[in-house]
């Protein structure tokens, strides 16, 4: 199996890579030396699916195996769901001999993560990333939590995981939307980080549409040691880190606009690149052909590029509601032609919401 490292000293882990490889998770994780007892962490959906198949390669490992199974929903992502796994961590008598194995899309990921951080003050634990959006960026990186009834993400820890297990196998099962969603992240590598990247996608998106094997393996892959290089240079996101928010920040206006039901993160995302884009070549960072490049990727990959119509004062709001603004400016980041990033603070947002075309 292929495997890359994220070098982050004594926290370095493996993110592994396979075609059907579920049954390896238990070896790796005898090999980690990970203790008696395993908790997998799952929702009654990708449970159905994948539960059975870890289970039994980490009992044949020798480890005892529970199952903790939350409800499906970024909704459930709450204190009281990190409750739940708590009480059922403290029933079972798990202890420090004891690890948490996230079975699941970026909600299993993010809040079993931050289970494992705060429970008896860390336990290790193993992502096991079903999702394309969780193969190829929330399962990477350390980023853990729990929303808070007034914002996504409030509650949480960098906390790193003792190994990443990407089987692309397990997307056979994934719904078209959240698959395409996915795409989306993984064009965003592509756009900011990776001109290589965004050609493979561009010459291979019939192939990508098909969930074919080799070319999922290919920018799982490639996306996951974008991620890690980033993630070693700045884990805690105090500069290099930001840019991966490209795209996050006109898309996550377009999330609180639609109250989070219209769109899938991916397609608010998508809309988001575009604004960046357009307003990455207004500032002549970029030129005509490159942002059509993008849109037509974009286009291709079944994603929405408009951005849906507000006034300019409720999307002025809902971007400077975001937590990337300080001082009543936005740190933004734009691409740089395709595959260069710069970042700049915007005050002015009036070429931003212009050049999305916004409605007045
Ligand atoms: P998700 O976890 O809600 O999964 C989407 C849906 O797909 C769910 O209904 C899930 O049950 C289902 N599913 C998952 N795997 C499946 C499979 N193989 N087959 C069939 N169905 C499957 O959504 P997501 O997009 O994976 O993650 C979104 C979350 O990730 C958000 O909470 C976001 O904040 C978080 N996130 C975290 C980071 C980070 O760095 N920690 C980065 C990006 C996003
Ligand atoms: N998803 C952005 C990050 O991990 O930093």
């Amino acid at each position: 199996m292929d495997n890359i490292t994220v070098g982050l000293g004594e926290r370095s882990y493996k993110i592994f890579f396979g075609h059907q490889v579920l049954a390896e998770t238990g070896p790796l994780c005898r090999d980690l030396k990970m203790g008696s007892r395993a908790a997998v962490v799952t929702n009654p959906t990708v449970g159905a699916h994948y539960f059975e198949p870890v289970r039994a390669s980490l009992a044949k490992a020798g480890f005892t195996v529970h199952r903790i199974e939350i409800p499906d929903g970024e909704e459930y992502k709450n204190s009281e769901t990190l409750k739940g796994i708590y009480d059922r961590l403290i029933d079972l008598g798990l202890d420090r001999g004891s690890y948490l194995v996230a079975l699941g899309g970026g909600v299993v990921g993010d809040i079993a993560g931050y289970a494992a951080a705060t429970y008896l003050r860390g336990i290790p634990f193993v992502q096991v990333p079903t999702t394309l959006l969780a193969q190829v960026d929330s399962s990477v990186g350390g980023k853990t939590g729990i929303n808070h009834e007034k914002g996504k993400n409030l509650i949480g820890a960098f906390y790193q995981p003792g190994l990443v297990m990407i089987d692309v196998a397990t997307l056979d099962t994934l719904p078209e939307r959240e698959y395409l969603s996915g795409l989306a992240e993984v064009a965003k590598y592509g756009i900011v980080l990776d001109g290589e990247l965004f050609d493979f996608i561009f010459n291979n998106t019939d192939k990508l549409l098909g969930r074919d094997t080799e070319s999922l393996l290919f920018v799982i892959q490639r996306s996951c040691a974008i991620k890690a290089s980033v993630v070693e240079k700045d884990e805690r996101e105090t500069g290099l880190r930001a840019v991966l928010n490209y795209g996050h920040t006109v898309g996550h206006a377009v999330e609180t606009l639609t109250g989070y039901t219209k769109y899938k993160h991916g397609e608010a995302v998508a809309i988001g690149m575009v604004a960046a884009a357009k307003y990455a070549e207004s500032m002549g960072l970029a030129n005509k052909s490159e942002t059509e490049r993008i849109i037509t990727l974009l286009k291709a990959l079944r994603l929405p590029v408009e951005l849906p119509e507000f006034s300019v004062a409720a999307y002025t709001e809902a971007l400077l509601r975001d937590k990337k603004v300080r001082d009543g400016g936005l740190n933004f980041v734009f691409n740089k032609g395709i595959g260069g990033f710069h970042f700049a603070r915007v005050t002015d947002l009036s070429p931003l919401l212009k050049t999305g075309g916004i409605g007045g």
